[in-house]
């Protein structure tokens, strides 16, 4: 077993840390933020993700793990160094390094015996070697010090899972050293790994999660598509998904990607295309496909019902996707300050999301509009003129057709997420429009009012 330690305590960091400590490995996980540490020791976690909090417990109690703002310590008895801390996108779509850059000094100041780095964090390729390099220049003492690759692939909300039931490890090593190593840290997983050079393992990160983005992107236009054409998109994914080339995950047509890794990674991959004078046009697509998805119902809403101004909006869901309480780059933030700005009362619901949003939105008057958290969807739709339905939480889906009869003043509703049958809503009486599928239009309800509950 080896002693690890961990730089950086966010989804990349912490998770690795405390998976590291189950599979019976000694994990130092370092940040440099106080409270976080306090936290972590007291048994809490800073993000919010299943399962989490009881292995960290577990494994606290085990002495396997411990938390600290002291990385010197931390990096000088460490076999292998992991570095998860975080690459946020620059203006220009390029990562942003200077945390990497930050840690890669301290471990060249600390460490005293030969130490193997290993890169979590999602970086341009040909970014290790330049790590390498940096470190070396910046050694203290007369070890050797080497700069392995080991992407991480997890999503929020299933991290803990996806990592210990990982589908593969890459690993990217340039010695036998390093190699050797990284497969015996992860021996306990029994999980596949390939290994790779150094450059190919950055590589494949950014491919495997842009190609993701670019199913989704592509479902997306096909979705827009097939609302011009009368075809319903969710068949259209099942027929595709029979094939096994095609497969049935990521077919989801909807208001676009979100979250920490997709849009950042497409950009990325796009500027790193760009700087090499390549033109990548298959995801510079995707990323102008994902951009004017997400503000496709507000338009659509804004033209059927000419203005927002004074108008109840019931807007359900906030976060990225379900399961998480993260609002990276999710379509709320760009639909809700839009309809904030067209004088729009908005009622907000999202089970875990609401205080990360009020952050950004405080609750009350917003300038021509005004917002409001509703505790329940319920709450949120009582007498709203229109609603918006951004993320596909388990507490949105159980609201029945009926219930948006029942509630809205009046039952016109934008489904961002595909979340209810057609029929059904048309059935309840509901105005609706979701992605790619057929719409219940308003001549449609006005028609089975005339024609009576009998038909
Ligand atoms: C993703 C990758 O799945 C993970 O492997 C990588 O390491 C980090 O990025 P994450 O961002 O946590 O993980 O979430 P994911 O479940 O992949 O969803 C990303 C976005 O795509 C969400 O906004 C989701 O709503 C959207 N999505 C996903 C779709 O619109 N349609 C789909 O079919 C699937």
């Amino acid at each position: 077993m080896y002693n690890i330690a961990v730089a950086g305590t966010g989804y990349v960091g912490l998770v690795a840390g405390v998976c590291f400590a189950e599979m019976g490995h000694q994990v130092t996980c370092v940040d440099i933020d106080e409270d976080k540490v306090e936290l972590m020791r007291s048994g809490g976690s800073p993000i919010f993700e299943t399962g989490l909090e009881e292995l960290m417990q577990k494994n606290y109690k085990a002495d396997r793990i411990e938390y600290t703002t002291d990385y010197e310590n931390a990096y000088r008895s460490a076999d292998a160094v992991f570095i998860g801390v975080g690459t946020p996108e620059q203006p220009d779509g390029s990562a942003n390094l200077s945390y990497i850059a930050t840690v890669a000094r301290q471990i060249a100041e600390s460490v005293e015996s030969d130490t193997l780095v290993v890169v979590k964090s999602t970086v341009p390729v040909g970014t290790n070697d330049k790590v390498e390099q940096f470190i070396h220049d910046f050694l203290v003492n007369d070890v050797q010090v080497e700069v392995a690759s080991n992407p991480e692939f997890l999503a929020q909300g299933s991290a803990v899972k996806d990592t210990l039931e990982a589908e593969r490890i890459i690993i990217g090593t340039e010695s036998t050293w390093a190699e050797q190593m990284l497969q015996e840290i992860y021996e306990p997983f029994k999980l596949p790994v390939v290994s790779v050079n150094r450059r190919s393992a950055e590589m494949i990160k950014y491919a495997s999660n842009d190609f993701l983005a670019l199913k989704i992107s592509y479902m997306n236009d096909i979705a827009n598509l097939c609302e011009r054409v009368g075809a319903d998109i969710q068949d259209v994914a099942e027929g595709m998904s029979y094939d096994e080339r095609i497969g049935s995950k990521f077919l989801n047509a909807g208001i676009g990607f979100g979250g920490s890794c997709f849009p950042k990674d497409t950009k990325a991959l796009d500027y790193i295309a760009q700087q090499n004078n390549y033109e990548l046009k298959t995801v510079r697509a995707a990323i102008d496909i994902n951009k004017s998805q997400k503000t496709k119902l507000f338009d659509k809403a804004g033209d059927r019902l000419i203005t927002f101004d004074g108008l109840k909006v019931a807007v359900l869901g906030l976060t990225f996707k379900p399961g998480t309480d993260d609002l990276r780059e999710a379509p709320s933030l760009e639909n809700v300050p839009q309809l904030l700005e067209k004088g729009a009362d908005v009622f907000a619901y999202d089970p875990v999301g609401t205080d990360n949003f009020s952050h950004i939105h405080p609750e009350g008057k917003r300038g021509k509009g005004s917002i409001t958290y509703a505790l329940n969807a319920e709450e949120a739709l009582e007498d709203a003129n229109v609603c918006f339905i951004f993320t596909e939480w388990g507490e949105i889906k159980a609201v029945e057709p009926d219930d948006y009869k029942k509630l809205m003043r009046t039952p016109l509703v934008y489904d961002g997420r595909n979340i209810h049958e057609v029929d059904a809503m048309k059935q309840a009486g509901v105005e609706y429009y979701s992605v790619g599928r057929p719409s219940v239009e308003r001549e449609a309800i006005k028609e089975r009012a005339v024609h009576g509950i009998q038909q």
